[in-house]
């Protein structure tokens, strides 16, 4: 296959507004790749209902975030746009996948952890009243049932050996008696973890990635580095079905934007919607500018006579984005020999960052006038969605052996009595 007939995929979630890290770290490739690949762009509400959120906000941050992707500079005309929910296809596809995906790999989503752990580390970071106090009894209660049950279970796993003569019960009583600690066990790490109170659905956020990107056969996944490991799990789930069921799917690998991970303006996490550490592509010019005053540069610029270190300045790696050429190397000089200071560096940065942004603003404005072609566009785009989809699922079905496709040869071989 040559690379004009690679397919594109990516997804982005409705919940809080597109930032500057998405545009770097995804969009602004997907805007490119639509000028010579063949593309889907989805936004993913099926994905935003696995953690808490309120269904009667749902369908106006949907429709704000495929705004906000067209004003990034998608033309419903020239890749297909649509919203994940608008092509059930989508879900089916994740119900038959989870049966070739191992549990263990899921567990091993950094991600899910992530998020599962999010409840019992707002309670830890609660300095007043009881939260706090209870969530380490809590944790420390769970974490020594499970040492007792180690313990519990280490005679019954020693007494287990593969090359003895163990008679059929032995080995029964013995399986089922492990078998039973470790479920225990798993129960109580899960809990330690927070991650009993996250729904099923968080916990099969991969799998219903993978079902997006391969029911479009795409192969191309323009996005950010920490969507790299969804990815993996994505080829994993894929080549486990191949293997299973015959050749269906092709390989999926990631495209790089222009920034794999951009950092918040707190200058320690990545920048995220739900962590408030980010610049929105539609805030307002002044928007910018108070955001960027209080952010985090090098700690080591104390008072403005300070020489800083760019290579290390979360706002000088901002501008290595939005500030041309040879400015950026007078800033970097400047810097170094303490010529301008932050605050002068910050503005400079606002006023490239506004530049940068003004088209996006001005298209987002004349989509917010006229909704019906927002729409219009999602119309087109799901038609061409589920012309694919259908297609796909058709073979997958067969190829799994379910599905009004295969059920005539079920009644055929029953009619010959195979
Ligand atoms: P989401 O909505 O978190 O992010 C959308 C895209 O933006 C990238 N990104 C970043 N890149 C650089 N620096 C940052 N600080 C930063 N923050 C976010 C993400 O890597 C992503 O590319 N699970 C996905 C959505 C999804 C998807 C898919 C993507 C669902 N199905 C299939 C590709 C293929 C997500 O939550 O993205």
């Amino acid at each position: 296959m040559n690379e004009r007939n690679d397919r594109v995929f990516s997804g982005i979630q409705p919940s809080g507004e597109i930032h500057i890290g998405n545009y770097l770290g995804a969009v602004k490739k997907w805007v490119e790749l639509a000028e010579t690949h063949e593309c889907f762009y989805c936004v993913v509400d099926d994905h935003a209902i696995t953690v808490e959120y309120d269904p009667r906000e749902m369908p106006r941050q949907t429709f704000d975030a495929v705004l906000t992707t067209m004003a990034c500079g998608l033309d419903p005309t020239r890749c297909t746009v649509f919203v994940q929910s608008h092509v059930p296809e989508h879900t089916e596809l994740t119900w038959l996948l989870n049966t070739v995906t191992p549990l263990g790999s899921l567990f091993r989503m950094t991600q899910f952890k992530d998020k599962a752990r999010n409840a019992l580390q707002r309670a830890l970071g609660q300095k007043k009243g009881g939260a706090r106090k209870s969530a380490l009894y809590h944790l420390k209660e769970v974490g020594a049932q499970a040492l007792t049950l180690i313990d519990a279970a280490r005679p019954d796993v020693e007494a287990l050996d593969p090359e003895a003569e163990h008679t059929d019960e032995q080995i029964a009583e013995l399986v089922s008696r492990i078998n039973d600690r470790m479920g225990e066990m798993m129960q109580h790490l899960q809990v330690g973890l927070g991650v009993s109170q996250a729904s099923t659905a968080l916990f099969d956020y991969p799998v219903l990635m993978a079902a997006d990107i391969l029911l479009y056969k795409a192969t191309l996944v323009p996005v950010g580095e920490d969507q790299e490991q969804h990815l993996e799990l994505c080829r994993e789930v894929a080549d486990r079905f191949n293997r299973k069921f015959g050749e269906v799917f092709p390989t999926a690998r990631r495209v790089k934007g222009a920034a794999p991970r951009i950092l918040g303006l707190d200058g320690s996490q990545k920048m995220s919607k739900s962590l408030g550490n980010h610049i929105g592509v539609l805030d307002p010019p002044e928007v910018v500018e108070q955001k960027l005053k209080p952010a985090y540069t090098d700690p080591r610029r104390v008072r403005r006579s300070d020489p800083g270190r760019p290579e290390i300045c979360n706002i000088y790696s901002l501008h290595e984005f939005f500030t041309g050429g040879d400015r950026l190397a007078e800033l970097a000089e400047g810097c170094r020999t303490a010529g301008i200071g932050c605050f002068d560096c910050k503005k400079t940065l606002a006023a490239g960052i506004n530049r940068a942004l003004e088209p996006i603003r001005a298209r987002a404005g004349r989509l917010r006038a006229n909704p019906d072609e927002v729409l219009d566009g999602l119309e087109q785009g799901r038609r061409r969605c589920v012309e694919v989809a259908a297609s796909t699922m058709e073979e997958v079905r067969a190829a799994m052996g379910i599905g009004r496709g295969v059920i005539g040869r079920g009644a055929k071989e029953v009619e010959r009595g195979d």
